[in-house]
């Protein structure tokens, strides 16, 4: 896609980070915005910027989590506009903990954000986005942990490995079908300036652990500030982040890898696969 002015994008997650900036930049190049959060507060502050700055804003709050929600939204965005261009199933949320230590509620809600919220916004908006016949770009966020292998955020590096090979096999499915007004890409970046690592600050209540299942120690902790501390003093800004996303529709470029000192990481999981090593460990 190359030309955006008054085309629709949805974006979930767009009450903060990349989800904000990806709006931001939206709503730059003249495009409507539909933002959808579970944080109301955030959600609404951003909303009412965008209003005051002219924009089209059409903000609901939702839980990725839930499907009817997805197609409620979907519902009102194809009521309100008629069509959706860009969709990005961007909304996710952070874990550490060891996998043998996190509660099943941990995998419920990492993988019920980060990968059902993901194939639930699929499902709600890309058999109207192929019916429509308009040209039409799926954006889903996994991460740089999508693609390499490391310790610590077990549910997190899971989640974003099924969102990346999602993503793939969506792009195949639209040109095996002749979906060619549709596109896909995903999203994979490493350190960047945003909330993720507060991402308890959302947790629903459905999905809070009880005080004796959390067995959260000095090594996760020592993981999390780690991650903080990486953020912090290496990581990019989320509007750096969305620049990059940008390029690559108007590209159809499929992987989006914003951090480039990360390639080599890629490279040598490859490498250990086809050799028959097993998986170093590089810190990441
Ligand atoms: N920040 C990083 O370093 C980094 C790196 C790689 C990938 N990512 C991914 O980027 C995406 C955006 O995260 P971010 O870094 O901007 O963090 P963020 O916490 O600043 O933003 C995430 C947004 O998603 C919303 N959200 C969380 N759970 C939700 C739910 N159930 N339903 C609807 N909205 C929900 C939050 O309220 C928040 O507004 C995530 O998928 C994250 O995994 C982030």
């Amino acid at each position: 896609m190359k030309d955006f002015k008054n085309k629709v994008a949805v974006i979930t997650g767009g009450g903060s980070g990349i989800g904000l900036a990806l709006a931001e930049q939206a709503a730059d190049l003249g495009m409507h915005l539909v933002l959808a959060d579970i944080d109301a507060g955030a959600l609404d502050a951003v909303t009412k910027t965008f209003e005051a700055q002219g924009v089209r804003v059409l903000s609901q709050v939702i839980d990725v989590r839930n499907e009817a929600q997805l197609m409620a939204l979907a519902d009102a965005v194809y009521a309100e506009f008629g069509a959706a261009h860009l969709l990005f199933n961007n909304a996710g949320v952070g874990s550490v903990g060891k996998i043998w230590e996190s509660t099943a509620t941990d995998w419920d809600w990492v993988m019920g954000v980060n990968v059902n919220g993901v194939v639930n916004g699929i499902r709600a908006f890309v058999p109207r986005m192929i019916a429509g016949g308009e040209e039409g770009h799926v954006i889903n966020t996994a991460s740089i942990a999508g693609l390499v292998t490391g310790h610590g955020m077990a549910i997190y590096r899971v989640s974003k490995h099924a969102v990346v090979v999602l993503s793939e096999v969506l792009s195949h499915e639209f040109a095996l079908y002749g979906h060619e007004n549709m596109s896909a890409s995903v999203l994979c970046p490493a350190w960047t300036k945003t909330q993720i690592t507060t991402s308890e600050r959302i947790r629903p209540d459905d999905m809070q652990n009880a005080p004796e299942e959390i067995k959260i120690g000095a090594m996760e902790i020592g993981h999390l500030k780690k991650m903080q501390s990486l953020i912090e003093n290496t990581g990019k800004t989320a509007e750096e982040v969305a620049a990059a996303t940008f390029d690559a529709i108007r590209e159809k470029k499929f992987y989006i890898i914003t951090h480039e000192d990360f390639i080599p990481a890629i490279a040598i999981r490859g490498k250990d696969i086809l050799a028959g090593n097993n998986p170093r460990d590089l810190g990441i």
